[in-house]
Order: C-alpha cells, then structure tokens, then sequence
C-alpha cells in the first residue's frame, strides 16, 4: 500500500504552474550536476506539459549537454503524429535546445508495442548498466480515470508496485491511441524524484481520489507512484478544488 505522504504545491493558474515546475526541475538539474556527471529526465506525454516544456526550452543559456532525455511512456504512432509525446517533446524542447539525437531516448514507434516495450527496457538497461533505472526526475501527469503515464486502471503492473517488474509494457490502452508503451512502477519508483504536474477542473476528482482515498492502485494508478526519493505534487488550483485538506 503506498504510504503516501508527497509535497503538494498549487498553483493559482496553468502559467504559475508550468512556472514553478520550470523552477523545480532547472534547480533539480543544477542541483544534480554539482555532483554527477549527467541528469536523466523521463518526460510526461499528454497536452499538460506543453507549456512546461515550451518553457524549459527557452532557456537556451543554460548547457542541456549533459541531461539525457527519456519518455515514462508512448503513443505507438509515427513521430510525426499530433499523438506522438516524442513530436512534442521534438517541437518544446529538443528543437529550441538542440539536443543532440545521443541524449534522447525515445521509445521506438516503427514495431509492435511487445517488441518496442523489450526495446526500450534495453535502453535502459544498458543506460544505467544493470537492471534498475535511477533516474534522476520523473515527470508524471494524470488522467481523469487516475492514470498515469499509460498505466490504466486494472494493468497487472499495478498489483504490486514494488515488485520486480520489466522496465517498461506494451498497453492496450482504453483510451485511443491505444497501443501504447509505459515504463513500469518498478521503473519509476527508482526515481530520485517525481513530479505529477496536474491542470483542470476535470482532473479534480482524480486528484482527490489519489491523494484523500485509500483506494488501490489498481484503481487509481497514480497512487502507485512512490519513489525513492522525493514525490511533488504540482497541481492548479482548479485541479485541486475537490480537496478537502490541502491550500493554496
Ligand atoms: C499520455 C500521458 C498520460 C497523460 C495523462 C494526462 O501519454 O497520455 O503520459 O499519462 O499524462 O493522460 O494527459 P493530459 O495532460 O493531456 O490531460
């Protein structure tokens, strides 16, 4: 059972949100390049962390050589689909910051989600050199259903979150495009850090229920995010209407 205990910070708006995410995220950055060589950041899909993005990729003064980017999960469409997370990680942040093609992982797209999910798990695999996946910050949103990167409720992944899993599944998502590729709680849970960054009147109820219910993580996925390290919820105030604890 996840004993659940993150920072949760609203925000007033979108903006504001997207704002304070931005600062989390370049200080973690900066933070963790004081003493490693290199930053891994997984990357959220979904329309949420647009303007986060659009945001990170304006500050071109700072040296984005030494972060590597990877996806918590994929549409399985080509790269050029308005579906894809890669086209829009590609257009907010690695076109404006010029990463390089060797600091991005994606998750491949041209093959079946089974053999993209065996794929993926490699890179990784082989990124940290054995089979565990530390990454250094992990960003997350949330479904109105309580999902979370493609982790839906009901994913056999969900059963026990701390289990030794793969790295990443092939999901038949209920929602279209519904082939999908996920990392794993296992995967995410190594995390230094996460943050779950959640805008909206309509991800209210989710939001509540992840963060005031006891339900199961098989029916709020979310609820089986619980890394490592530190767990940062970022939500705006119209997400976090339903709450009956938190401020802001
Ligand atoms: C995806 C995401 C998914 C997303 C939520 C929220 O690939 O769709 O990883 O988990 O974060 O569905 O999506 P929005 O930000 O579009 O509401």
């Amino acid at each position: 059972m996840t004993s659940y205990g993150p920072e949760i910070w609203i925000a007033k708006d979108e903006n504001e949100l997207a704002q304070e995410a931005t600062k989390r995220i370049l200080e973690a950055m900066k933070k963790t390049l004081t003493k490693q060589d290199r930053f891994s950041l997984v990357l959220s899909g979904g329309k949420t962390p647009r303007l986060l993005y659009q945001m990170l990729g304006s500050h071109k003064e700072l040296d984005w050589t030494r972060v590597d980017f990877f996806f918590g999960d994929e549409r399985v469409v080509p790269k050029n689909s308005p579906d894809s997370n890669y086209l829009l990680a590609k257009q907010t942040l690695f076109d404006p910051l010029n990463i390089q093609s060797n600091q991005i992982y994606d998750i491949p797209t041209e093959t079946s989600p089974t053999e993209a999910a065996s794929q993926y798990h490699g890179k990784i695999h082989k990124f940290f050199a054995k089979n565990t996946a530390g990454f250094d910050a992990v960003l997350l949103g949330l479904g109105h259903d309580g999902h979370t990167a493609s982790l839906f409720p009901g994913n056999q992944a969900l059963v026990d979150p701390s289990k030794p899993t793969p790295l990443c599944i092939a999901v038949e998502a209920p929602k279209p495009p519904s082939q999908r590729v996920s990392l794993t709680p296992f995967a995410l849970n190594q995390a230094k850090q996460a943050f779950i960054l959640v805008s909206g009147k309509e991800k209210a109820a989710a939001v509540s229920a992840a963060l005031e219910s006891d339900s199961e993580p098989s029916e709020i996925p979310v609820r089986a995010i619980d890394p490592s390290g530190r767990l940062v919820w970022l939500i705006d105030r119209a997400a976090a209407c339903a709450l009956t604890h938190a401020s802001g």
